[in-house]
């Protein structure tokens, strides 16, 4: 029995681990859910969350904060506070800072800079080189090893079987790639030389491209039986493909631009929608879903990549890959239940329970007593535009600029501080580094 709650959230719809629903109160002390009961007595601190449903905090496992060296586009701390308007309560960041994060003492300056400035929790993923392999097998704590296979310069383009193979071969934690063929996509480069469509985008790092990678991954995954996570799927060839290889010791994700945007986009809003892997046809988002649903993809990820409006208005091939996503990524996807493509408890599973079950977070994901009180609370009744002023990003765009979307957070929750409120960011909070099962 909960006497004295540090907060108590009365008489929301709440989202329980069996994916059935209570309608009642949570009580939240120290950081963690105490207690959830149709009623729980209690004077302190309350939200009445009337209308909201409650959902665990997402987890969103693959984003690109800028800081250090490129924080023109982004910052921990901005890009932190667009997570707490999105919903998102936890990341796990990538290494293509300045300095790229490739050793311990890059990884312990991301860890201090995030610990006084990030609203969130926050977990940091090591960089490949061909030349940092004992740095990939130590550096603690970290979600894991991001190999680019393609789609990066210098000493993070780690493209030759010779160059990934001893990565695969040595140790054991989790290896995330981002499965891109870099020798194709140089050799397609030159033939669509000198035309500036952002569209070619597509045809230049294409479907091929992906699978060939993806392929060369699962190979050498099975051949040291070594976790592997594949990035950012983007089509269906390579969803199809993991529906008959994939072993138990592989994972791989979707982020919902690549299941609700295709290259029809480019024609609405040119560059922006330039990303690495790129959007593809409409058949793809099918196959994609279809995947998700059947539990081929496991789970979603944003691959939040900002870049300022006036780098992207550079013409292509100057113009930068990438397109924000935190802020917006579980309104997109709770608008695509309500809309009957999936359900909320689905949305919820790919988004926080499956990412935290993935890279082992203890005591995330779920709401139960004993689990950490990272919570979003949404307002599935109510729609509304995103508008670009809105927008939190340092980066100051989004790709769903216009977009009718249900769901909007009211309320993020981390560690049982109130982060986001209504519309405002309560800039004081701040959240913990993260562990991992196999850091
Ligand atoms: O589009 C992308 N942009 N894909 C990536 O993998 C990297 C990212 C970036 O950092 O801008």
């Amino acid at each position: 029995m909960v006497s004295t709650p540090d907060l108590l959230i009365r008489h929301a719809r709440i989202l329980c681990p069996d994916g059935e629903w209570l309608t009642g109160d949570l009580a939240i002390e120290q950081g963690k859910i105490a207690q959830v009961a149709p009623h729980i007595d209690g004077d302190g601190p309350h939200i009445d969350a009337t209308g909201l449903t409650l959902l665990p905090g997402v987890i969103d496992p693959q984003v690109h904060f800028r800081e250090p060296g490129l924080e023109h586009k982004e910052d921990l701390h901005t890009a932190s506070r667009a997570c707490a308007r999105g919903g998102v309560t936890s990341f796990l960041e990538m290494p293509n800072t300045k300095p790229l994060t490739t050793t311990q003492a890059a990884l312990d300056d991301k860890l201090r800079r995030a610990s006084e400035k990030c609203l969130v929790n926050y977990g940091f993923f090591m960089g490949a080189t061909p030349e940092n392999l004992d740095d990939l097998r130590t550096a603690s704590p970290s979600c894991g090893i991001k190999i680019f296979m393609g789609s990066a310069h210098g000493a993070l383009l780690v493209s030759q079987e010779e160059q990934i193979e001893p990565i695969f071969a040595k140790g054991d934690r989790l290896i995330a790639v981002h499965a891109e063929d870099q020798g194709r996509i140089l050799e397609r480069r030159e033939l669509f030389k000198g035309r500036q469509d952002v569209a070619i985008h597509s045809e230049i790092q294409d479907e091929t491209a992906a699978l060939n990678a993806t392929k060369l991954a699962i190979k050498l995954a099975d051949k040291y039986q070594r976790r592997l996570h594949i990035l950012h799927l983007s089509t269906g060839i390579e969803a199809e493909y993991l529906r008959t290889a994939k072993s138990p010791w592989v994972t791989a994700e979707v982020t919902p631009q690549h299941l609700v945007m295709n290259t029809g986009d480019y024609a609405k809003i040119g560059t922006l929608a330039q990303m690495n892997p790129p959007l593809r046809s409409p058949q793809n988002n099918e196959v994609l879903w279809q995947a998700l649903l059947d539990g081929v993809i496991d789970f979603i990820a944003t691959d939040h990549a900002p870049h300022t409006l006036e780098e992207k208005a550079k013409p292509y091939p100057h113009s930068p890959s990438g397109m924000p996503g935190v802020e917006t990524s579980l309104a997109v996807m709770l608008t695509q239940a309500q809309q009957g493509r999936c359900t909320v408890a689905q949305v919820s599973h790919w988004m926080s329970t499956a990412v935290a079950a993935a890279y082992q977070i203890p005591n995330k994901g779920k709401i139960a007593p004993g689990y950490d009180a990272d919570l979003v609370l949404v307002d599935l009744e109510h729609s509304a535009p995103l508008r670009r002023e809105e927008v939190v990003s340092k980066c100051g765009w989004n790709p769903f600029e216009g977009w009718e979307l249900t769901g909007w957070p009211q309320y993020t929750i981390v560690g049982g501080q109130i982060a986001y409120e209504r519309g405002v960011i309560h800039d004081q909070v701040r959240g913990h580094a993260l562990s991992f099962g196999l850091a």
